[in-house]
């Protein structure tokens, strides 16, 4: 039996928790229900047994009663009805002897022969035992007693036994066994029955949750209430509300970005628009030439904005191309980006140098690795005056792997120095023209990398020093061994 057919899915990922719980209840109570019935067979022979058994041993009591010792002589006498007795039994075979411990039958049946240790049995004179036998293939129960007259040597002890077929045993027993497991065929089904119902009871606050969660607008991110829920449930909800804080937090983050980002955008455009309207009423071919001059670097200006934003959003996505990371060498991706920035350096005359200590391995996104040495290196070359230095390096700390853009350029205060990493934040008399974007991209880079960025004063005097520290990379299939450049 499984859950209803509307909470049921097909499939090792989705289970019913009804399934779930009823398959765990029940499949405990097929297990225990063949003990039961071993259980209940085992007493019920026990118990089929005992009024038997007391025939028995009345028998035995009467066939000893015949028994005299004449002279120390043992000598029975039988009446015909009294043999009739014994063997009235519409049911079972009763066979009975008599024998002395040499081995002579007294009375009874020829056929029944005697136990095997007759001359050598341990027994209390008088006592009546039970033992197991088996006659001609069938199984016997036999009640036996030894018999003696005062002083008589265990030698001469007389043996009577009375044995019987177990029929009538069977049969009760049978009897017992039916009348204690034909209730359980339907005791069993109707607990089965209840249970699920009980299921279904206990059961009602999720699907009720699930209604809630259902009905919900889905611009709707406020906590749901654990009022009239049961407690197993309250720390499901607690985790969701958290998710939803979460999403809340990113959602108005989101609208903060695209309100912020419209905005900028603004500037540029309206520029843009100015600049061409000048350029219409411009009648001089050099003038002319020098406001599409101006349009061409706005435009520029506004792509390198909506790139920047594209690379942003992208990277803060963690879209498949920025997520993959393999381990690859954080020193020579610096070099071959430093020298991208060679000429637009010179343009600046600043001197743009690289420093290098040798492989510095990382796990990483190399692409994005480059887009945040770029920033890196554009910051430092656009707050340096021409004349400036600009010196790119990685150094390798055990542990770490730190990347530093170093340049003797304008510098930042202390203050300044995380402000700086927010969106659109721009120091005012930097100067020159920028989003504010660039220091928040190598935030968001360095987060995926598990790397800690930062910029500063430089220690070493004039300007500033960009830095962020990676985790090294190691070989895990070679522990305590160097690390291999891959
Ligand atoms: N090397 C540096 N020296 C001094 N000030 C810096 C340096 N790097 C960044 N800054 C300050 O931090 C601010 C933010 O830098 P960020 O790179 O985020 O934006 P941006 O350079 O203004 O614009 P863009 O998005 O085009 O890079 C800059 O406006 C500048 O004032
Ligand atoms: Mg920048």
């Amino acid at each position: 039996m499984k859950s209803p057919p509307k909470t049921r899915r097909t499939g090792d990922s989705q289970r019913s928790l009804f399934g779930e719980i009823l398959d765990w209840m029940l499949a405990p109570l097929l297990f225990v229900w063949p003990i039961s019935i071993a259980l209940t067979h085992y007493f019920a022979n026990n118990v089929a047994a005992f009024p038997y058994d007391q025939a028995l041993r009345g028998h035995v009591s009467a066939i000893s009663r015949q028994l005299k010792f004449v002279g120390g002589k043992p000598a029975i006498n039988l009446p015909g009805s009294a043999r009739a007795v014994i063997r009235a039994d519409e049911i079972d075979t009763v066979y009975f002897h008599v024998y002395t411990r040499q081995g002579r039958l007294l009375a009874g049946d020829k056929d029944f022969p005697p136990p095997a240790d007759l001359g050598s049995a341990i027994a209390e004179p008088g006592e009546i035992y039970f033992r197991d036998d088996e006659l001609n293939g069938q199984e016997l129960r036999v009640a036996y007693s030894f018999l003696n007259d005062a002083g008589m040597a265990p030698e001469q002890w007389v043996l009577v036994e009375v044995g019987e077929t177990l029929e009538k045993r069977a049969q009760l027993a049978n009897k017992i066994i039916a009348s204690v497991i034909i209730p359980q065929f339907i005791i069993i089904p109707l607990a089965v029955v209840l249970v699920w119902f009980g299921l279904t009871k206990g059961l009602q606050p999720l699907t009720r949750l699930r209604e809630t969660i259902e009905a919900r607008q889905s611009a709707d991110l406020s906590p749901i209430s654990n009022r009239r829920v049961p407690e197993e449930l309250e720390p499901l909800i607690g985790a969701f509300n958290a998710m939803l804080e979460r999403m809340k937090r990113n959602v108005d983050a989101q609208q903060r970005f695209i309100a912020d980002a419209a905005h900028q955008m603004r500037t540029p455009l309206a520029g843009l628009k100015t600049q061409a309207q000048l350029a219409q009423r411009e009648s001089n071919p050099r003038q002319l030439q020098n406001s599409l001059r101006q349009i061409a670097t706005g435009v520029d200006r506004a792509s390198r904005l909506v790139n920047q934003l594209l690379t942003l959003v992208r990277t803060e996505a963690g879209d498949q191309l920025h997520q993959k990371q393999e381990p690859l060498d954080l020193d020579q991706l610096l070099r071959e980006t430093v020298e991208d920035w060679v000429m637009r350096a010179m343009e600046r005359r600043i001197d743009l140098g690289f420093e290098t200590s040798g492989p510095a391995i990382i796990r990483g996104n190399a692409f994005l690795l480059r887009e945040m040495v770029n920033n890196l290196i554009d910051n430092a070359l656009r707050y340096t005056p021409g004349g400036g230095q600009v010196t790119a390096r990685v150094v390798g700390h055990g542990d770490f792997a730190i990347l530093e853009v170093e340049d003797s350029g304008i510098g930042i205060s202390e203050e300044q120095a995380e402000l700086v990493f927010e969106r659109f934040y721009r120091v005012d008399d930097a100067g020159t023209e920028g989003s504010g974007l660039g220091l928040a991209i190598v935030r968001e880079i360095a987060d995926q990398h598990r790397a800690a960025a930062s910029l500063g004063p430089n220690p070493r005097g004039k300007g500033a020093i960009a830095r962020v520290i990676f985790p090294a990379w190691y070989d895990s299939t070679a522990v305590g061994q160097e690390v291999k450049p891959v």
